[in-house]
């Protein structure tokens, strides 16, 4: 008889019919009585108020959490599909929201507690008052000294600390549009940004801590410029912002008339304000670029009004903020999570929001649940990849540590049910709901979460979709996947929201082929119901209307909850000169989920070497960065093909995976998979029957 748990353990037998329904599912936890007693969203109508038949206009509940200049006029246009266009007619300012509005009653408190990553460098909260002036004066130099105005791009490259809000949110104030790249990535990887987006300022810090050692940044945006210029394009000033003002830390020099110091200029803006410019509700806010099938990462662009509203709904209802709280999200701000979770959503809502610089377990294993504690975080929101890592560093170490945490979230990967109950049991201590949230960096905010006071959780579900998003499977016949059929398919979403992109940066063609086409019903009609988003996604549907999220079923590998294109990886093999063929494929990795193992051939004549090796590695940390390093990287004598001469990543990933090669007779080369297999494997087979689903769909868009 399977059982569930609830609160204070009490638990429940479950019917035999449920159990038929749900055989092979998880039990159900229910969310604890002391955190509805405290929670926003708690009226159970909420379900009838996003319904079908209140779409559009549901999404006003969220627009009204803001403060606006001019109300808009309609909703939703629908008039350009699929470029959908929310709240038109209104204007607002994005910093103002975030920081202004809150002076009046909140000056004093925390808006950001920024934690450096040495222990002995204590903790620095900026107020929302403090927040306010130096971001006023950030745009008054941004906007008198480095010339931007509204529309202009500006490319950010800086790691977690307070700096990158501070610049970010002087941006939003002028309606420059911001693009931030995540700090990991090497300067090469900045640069072809750089150049996409037509930024004429770069923005930088000399360096930071990571794992204990000072890490030179500055370094990237020298390479970053030098790209950008291959491509035609130039940077007119590079600012630097320094870890410790005064002291450059960087091996660079700073090149004169292009290079200036921060914290040197800012001192000419002291004291300065700068008004937030009313801009309109679908002007561009940010571009963040992602990884998709094709080699050249794609600029996803947000909208101001819709996305902002979005982010601020979802932190409300799912992510449970309350201007009390104390939230920390510990992704990287230069990932979507970071703008919608640590930055827009949570300041837009008044709270404290917590920034660490480093490494979740530098020094020890006990370091993230001793900031935790300092601080009475009492929101915690994290990935897979980080749980993972944090319970094999110290299993026990969260119960040493006086933490409670009321509301817990994952996102990024599916998580492991084992993996889910030690959050649940160890860091949550049984007293906090987790949400399991899903949804993508072309989407602004969740897409399918457990509301945390209503909804009971399932381990590895990410749950129903959150209100006004309706989630549907189709197959590859664009038929729906019914509920409960255990029938994975691809995730599509039936209707637009405000969150999602407004389109890929200069390649509109682009945004309507990657998420339309496929399962467009009629390319004439201007009807949302015609036009499902296509995720990219596998999924299945469980009886209970719970989605569980297999994985990318495109070319993309997510590791450590981050998206890296095999087609990425691939061309950055293929600047070593040796390499002819290179072919990228996941392999299942304990801590990280997945990462990119690399399969090469060599040009003719060319004997197998480590200095080979050394080189495919080096190229992929220059020009993507070292989350793409390779796990493994084989030299093949030739690559399983089709007779079209097509790749078939599959059968190398079911080989590094040890899973069943499939069908190999319809292709050109068969022999080689038993040569390639005997490489990576040695002799004696060693095939695993299943694995897991994600890799099963491998490659099957192709
Ligand atoms: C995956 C991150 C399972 C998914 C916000 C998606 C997830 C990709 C979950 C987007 C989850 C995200 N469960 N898988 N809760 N959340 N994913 O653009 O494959 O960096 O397509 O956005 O991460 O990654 P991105």
């Amino acid at each position: 008889m399977a059982k569930t748990v609830e609160d204070r353990n009490v638990v429940r037998e479950t019917t035999e019919a449920q159990i038929a329904v749900h055989w092979g599912e998880e039990e159900l936890y229910h969310p604890p009585a002391k955190f509805i007693g405290q929670a926003n969203l708690t009226d159970p109508d909420v379900n009838k108020r996003f319904s079908e038949e209140n779409f559009p206009d549901c999404f006003q509940e969220y627009a009204e959490m803001l403060t606006w200049d001019k109300h808009w006029h309609t909703t939703l246009d629908t008039n350009e599909p699929p470029f959908w266009k929310w709240f038109v007619g209104g204007k607002l300012n994005v910093c103002y929201n975030c920081v202004d509005r809150h002076l009046a009653k909140y000056k004093n408190k925390a808006a950001l507690i920024c934690v450096p990553e040495p222990e002995g460098e204590a903790p620095i909260a900026i107020t929302y008052q403090e927040l306010f002036v130096r971001v006023n004066e950030m745009a008054a130099l941004l906007r008198d000294f480095a010339g931007l105005k509204a529309g202009d791009r500006v490319t950010i490259h800086l790691p977690m600390l307070a700096e990158l809000p501070i610049t970010m949110l002087a941006c939003a104030r002028l309606g420059v549009i911001h693009s931030v790249v995540f700090g990991g990535f090497s300067g090469e990887a900045c640069g072809t940004r750089v150049a996409d987006s037509g930024s004429r300022v770069l923005i930088t810090i000399d360096g930071y801590y990571r794992n204990g050692k000072m890490v030179d940044h500055k370094a990237g945006a020298d390479i970053a410029v030098a790209v950008a210029a291959q491509e035609g394009h130039t940077v007119d000033k590079v600012l630097v912002w320094r870890r410790h003002p005064g002291q450059y830390a960087s091996a660079w020099p700073m090149i004169e008339g292009r290079d200036f110091f921060v914290d040197e200029k800012l001192k000419e803006f002291s004291g300065k304000r700068v008004d937030p410019v009313s801009m309109d509700a679908e002007a561009p806010l940010f571009l963040m670029y992602t990884s998709g099938s094709t080699g050249k990462p794609k600029g996803c662009q947000h909208r101001t009004g819709g996305y902002l509203a979005y982010v601020t709904g979802t932190s409300k209802y799912i992510q449970d903020i309350h201007p009390e709280d104390v939230y920390w999200c510990m992704a990287d701000i230069g990932w979507i999570t970071g703008h919608s979770y640590i930055v827009y959503g949570p300041l837009a809502l008044a709270a404290t929001s917590v920034i660490y610089e480093g490494v979740p377990t530098y020094p020890d294993a006990g370091r993230t649940w001793r900031i935790a504690e300092r601080l009475a975080v009492n929101i915690f929101h994290t990935s897979p990849t980080a749980i993972r890592m944090l319970r094999k560093a110290g299993v026990d170490e969260p119960t040493k540590y006086d933490i409670h945490f009321k509301h817990m979230t994952t996102v990024g990967e599916p998580i492991e049910p084992e993996v889910w109950r030690w959050y649940y049991n160890t860091v949550g201590k049984r007293q906090a709901v987790i949400v399991d949230t899903w949804w993508q960096t072309e989407n602004g905010g969740f897409l399918c979460s457990t509301k945390p006071a209503l909804d009971p959780m399932k381990p590895g579900s990410a749950g129903p979709g959150v209100p006004g998003i309706f989630p549907v499977i189709y197959d590859e016949m664009r038929q729906e996947v019914p509920a409960g059929s255990g029938k994975a398919g691809n995730i599509c979403i039936r209707n637009p929201w405000p969150g999602i992109m407004q389109t890929i940066w200069n390649d509109h063609k682009r945004f309507v082929d990657v998420y339309y086409d496929k399962y467009c019903k009629n390319r004439n009609s201007k009807d949302w119901r015609d036009w499902p988003y296509f995720a990219s996604d596998g999924a299945m549907l469980a009886a209970d209307g719970y989605f569980r999220i297999l994985g990318r079923v495109d070319d993309v590998i997510n590791v450590a909850g981050h998206r890296l294109g095999t087609k990425e990886i691939e061309s950055a093999c293929l600047t070593v000169p040796e390499i002819a063929e290179a072919a990228v494929v996941p392999a299942v990795d304990e801590i990280k989920g997945r990462v990119p193992e690399v399969y090469i051939c060599l040009r003719p004549g060319l004997k197998p070497s480590q200095e080979i090796v050394d080189k495919v590695t080096k190229a992929i940390e220059t020009i993507i960065g070292k989350i793409a390093r390779p796990k493994a990287i084989h030299i093949v004598p030739d690559m399983p093909k089709t007779r079209s001469g097509k790749l078939m990543r599959r059968v190398l990933s079911a080989i590094t995976n040890r899973m069943n090669t499939g069908d190999i007779t319809t292709l050109a080369n068969p022999d080689i998979v038993e040569q390639v297999r005997e490489l990576v494997q040695g002799k004696e087979p060693v095939v695993l029957q299943e694995g897991p689903e994600d890799l099963k769909q491998f490659g099957s868009q192709e």
